[in-house]
């Protein structure tokens, strides 16, 4: 079976074909991806009114270029997978849309996927798959949340952010020390060579015994900090604040993923979004889940951020699941809010 997926939810335009035979483990055959950053980099961040008509230019020669490495031709497709969310409502309206268009114009299902169940299925693709059931750590721009994963579509939300999402943190502190968008990449960056330890951050929610986490103060830590500077900010400050910034974002983030394994019991932690590239909080994470005796699993580092080859994994999945529900309608919806334990 040949799938072809679109994932438009945001900033990138990402198109893949994904195969899979019987229950054999689906492979990527080909993908294609096309990031907005430089456009909205003029901004300080996504416009999404930018950001509909980029994904409308891009959809159908971004397949075509899908499908030629792939080397499937687009009647042997034999379903179309999009992103139906969350996101931005007019950026999924194209995805949506395209994917919808092309599957009636070959008489094959549609069927629309859930953004994040993409990214925590991702690690799928990796050479070193995890198996079920797992913890997730999902860290993107618009989501911070710890999940137990029994199968697909068997999500159950152990915890999340009340405010920003970690992306976001990166984010914001970056847009205040004067870097560019998305400031997640810069700031770590910057940080390299800065003193983690120079400033004391907020890691607010740290010591509660939940698994929710808190941001929305950091940036706020972040400001106050450069003002209390002054204009005088050394190049060093600016690296020990980044670096501070980092390390008070990693800390949280390891210290509750490794609460979830211990309250769960589990010893496999999956981390997916476009945090996950986070070379400080790789390491962090490999060293403590090393403590508890615990393995983590990433996607491959292209496929952390957003691109297709993941929302065609989640439809091959679901499929071999059982749990596809296609539609030979071609009419679609979009969910620009949709909690991902409702997508079961
Ligand atoms: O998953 P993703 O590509 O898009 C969303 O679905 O939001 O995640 C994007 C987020 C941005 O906030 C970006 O700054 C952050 O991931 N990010 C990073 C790194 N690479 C991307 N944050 C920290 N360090 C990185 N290396
Ligand atoms: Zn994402």
């Amino acid at each position: 079976m040949n799938i072809l997926g679109f994932e438009s939810s945001c900033d990138e335009t990402g198109v893949a074909v994904v195969s899979f035979e019987g229950a054999e483990p689906p492979r990527l055959r080909g993908q294609a991806l096309h990031s907005q950053v430089q456009m909205h980099e003029a901004y300080g961040g996504v416009v999404p009114e930018l950001a509909s008509r980029d994904h409308v230019r891009r959809a159908l020669p971004l397949a075509e270029a899908a499908l030629a490495e792939a080397g499937v031709a687009l009647r042997d497709i034999d379903l179309v997978a999009f992103t139906r969310g969350p996101g931005l409502a007019g950026a999924l309206l194209v995805g949506a849309g395209v994917a919808c268009g092309l599957a009636a114009a070959l008489c094959r299902p549609t069927l629309g996927i859930h953004h994040l169940e993409g990214h925590l299925l991702s690690p799928f693709l990796s050479a070193d798959p995890p198996q079920f059931p797992f913890a997730a750590l999902l860290v993107s721009g618009g989501h911070t949340q710890l999940m137990r994963v029994d199968g697909v579509g068997r999500y159950e939300l152990l915890g999340e952010t009340i405010d920003d999402a970690a992306g976001e943190a990166f984010d914001k502190s970056a847009k205040l020390l004067g870097l560019g968008y998305p400031g997640g990449p810069a700031l770590a960056r910057l940080a390299e060579s800065g003193n983690g330890h120079a400033f004391e951050l907020p890691r607010p929610l740290l010591h509660q015994p939940n698994l929710d986490f808190s941001f929305a103060g950091l940036k706020t830590a972040v400001m106050t900090t450069l003002k209390r500077l002054g204009t005088e900010v050394s190049p060093e400050q600016r690296a020990d604040l980044a670096a501070s910034t980092q390390a008070a974002i990693v800390e949280v983030l390891v210290r509750k993923s490794m609460r979830a394994l211990r309250e769960t019991g589990l010893r496999r932690l999956v981390v997916a979004g476009g945090v996950g590239a986070n070379a400080m909080l790789r390491g962090e994470l490999g060293a403590a889940c090393a403590r508890l005796g615990a393995k983590v699993h990433y996607p491959e580092l292209h496929l952390c951020t957003d691109n297709g080859a993941m929302i065609a994994l989640a439809a091959a999945m679901r499929c071999q699941a059982g749990l596809a529900v296609l539609s030979d309608e071609h009419r679609f919806s979009v969910r620009p809010r949709w909690d991902l334990a409702e997508a079961g």
